[in-house]
């Protein structure tokens, strides 16, 4: 059976006091929207059309980003009101139906499924959750017969009714055509004046659809409407991270202190060490070493390579098997040879580094002149003294040495020696004489 879903996400998001659309916080580096279409997409879910508010051009692009259509919801009258507004993007789709808040990034394809399941049962399903301290959830009213009976949003809730620990979880599961037909017949007259999508169960109900249920853990259903609620959010995302890759193999001393990316790629027998952040796109081989402080973002980092303590790799670093980055090195745009080392207070941009090279201590590439980049090749084997300048574009040839303190502007053969410094001059006695003399002075 072909399988569709509509996002909530023109919401305002008033609580968040944000510029950026809610859904677009992201969570792990990925906006909440982001992973909401990841579960969808994990459950075989094939359509997706995200609602959108007029204004949410920002939203739209992302959606169409990812390979979503998109709707318009021209007043945010409700969630209700939302949904219905996906009708003429999925008009002809008479397939089941997934219907889900945009602002759930902890969800998951096995959730997803659960309340498609659940859907096969009595034709309708939703997705809920007995939490511990319900906040602002709307409560379940069930049945006696185990069905659900009715939803009542917090705002409308009684004292009695707020005491209540089942909660919606925000995703339905439904087929297409009774749904929106549901969805029209739905009423504002509540705390909020608006178009409930939880008031679709009691239309349903009087149709003879029962509801069905579909539990999940809190931690899956968590619905983000505040920056603590999004703080929240990521510490469990986090968790289930590093979680995932300990079970993979990875070593963690201090797995608390780790911050993955949500598509952090970390191989067995690799071994990162406290205070370690990833950003997105990285991949790191196994049997590496991460030392603490370092930060990664789109790099790519291969087995037996030993970065930090305090390493910076910038998108495009690529470190070689059994390289060394050391502290304080920055590498962007950087291939680095198998085995080569820099390993001290450098600088490499746009640069491509051979097998074994050494880079001492203080290099820098001057890639950059306000306008364009320009690329810097050093050969396999090359010894690049501490505190080279190298003035791109510009080639050191394989087995090539700089003099420290040297400001190369020119290639650089195979196997020579380049100087590119002041020359010395020794003056015996001088400071002592310019002591002498100073002083006599102060006399
Ligand atoms: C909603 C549910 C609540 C549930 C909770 C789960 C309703 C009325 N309440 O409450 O029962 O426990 O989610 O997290 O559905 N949106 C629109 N257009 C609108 C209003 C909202 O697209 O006019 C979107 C938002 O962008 C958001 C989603 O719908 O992604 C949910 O809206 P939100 O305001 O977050 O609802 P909650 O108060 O969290
Ligand atoms: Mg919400």
């Amino acid at each position: 059976m072909d399988k569709a879903a509509i996002i909530l996400a023109a919401g305002a998001g008033t609580r968040m006091k944000s510029t950026l659309p809610k859904v677009l916080h992201k969570v792990a580096g990925l906006p909440m929207l982001g992973h909401v279409i990841k579960a969808l997409r994990g459950a075989g879910v094939t359509r997706i059309v995200v609602v959108t508010a007029p204004a949410g051009e920002q939203v739209r692009a992302y959606a169409v980003s990812e390979g979503c259509e998109t709707a318009i919801q021209d007043q945010q009258l409700g969630t209700g009101h939302a949904a219905a507004s996906a009708k003429a993007a999925l008009a002809g789709f008479d397939g089941t139906l997934v219907i889900v808040n945009g602002d759930m990034p902890m969800i998951t394809p096995q959730v997803v499924n659960g309340v498609l399941d659940a859907q096969r049962r009595t034709g309708l399903a939703l997705l809920a959750c007995n939490f511990s301290s319900p906040t602002q959830y709307g409560r379940i009213l069930m049945t006696p017969d185990g069905f659900l009976n009715r939803i009542v949003e917090f705002k409308d809730a009684s004292e009695s009714e707020r005491a209540i620990s089942l909660c919606n979880g925000g995703c339905y599961a439904a087929d297409a055509q009774k749904f929106f037909l549901w969805a029209s017949r739905l009423k504002n007259d509540n705390a909020q004046s608006e178009y409930y999508l939880t008031d679709v169960p009691q239309v349903a109900k009087s149709a003879g659809i029962k509801c069905a249920l579909a539990f999940a853990e809190e931690e899956d259903v968590m619905g983000v409407n505040s920056r603590a609620e999004l703080a929240e959010a990521e510490g469990v995302m986090q968790k289930r991270l590093r979680a995932r890759l300990l079970v993979d193999g990875v070593g963690m001393t201090a797995p608390e202190t780790v911050f993955l990316s949500h598509d952090t790629q970390i191989g067995a027998d690799t071994t990162i060490e406290p205070f370690v952040v990833f950003g997105p796109k990285v991949t790191v081989a196994g049997g590496a070493v991460i030392r603490s402080h370092s930060h990664l973002e789109g790099a790519a980092v291969a087995s037996g390579a030993i970065i930090g303590p305090y390493a910076r790799l910038r998108p495009g670093a690529d470190v070689g098997a059994g390289a060394h980055v050391g502290n304080f090195v920055e590498l962007k745009n950087t291939r680095l040879g198998d085995g080569a080392k820099v390993n001290h207070l450098t600088y490499l941009g746009d640069a491509v580094v051979g097998a074994k090279a050494n880079i001492g201590a203080g290099t820098i590439t001057c890639n950059y002149d306000g306008f364009g980049k320009y690329k810097t090749e050093i050969g396999a084997g090359a010894f690049i003294g501490s505190d080279t300048a190298l003035v791109a574009p510009v080639r050191i040839g394989d087995g090539a040495i700089t003099a420290a303190g040297s400001v190369i502007t020119q290639d650089v053969e195979a196997d020579a020696l380049a100087i590119a410094r002041g020359q010395q001059v020794v003056k015996p006695g001088w400071a002592a004489a310019f002591r002498e003399a100073k002083k006599s002075e102060k006399k």
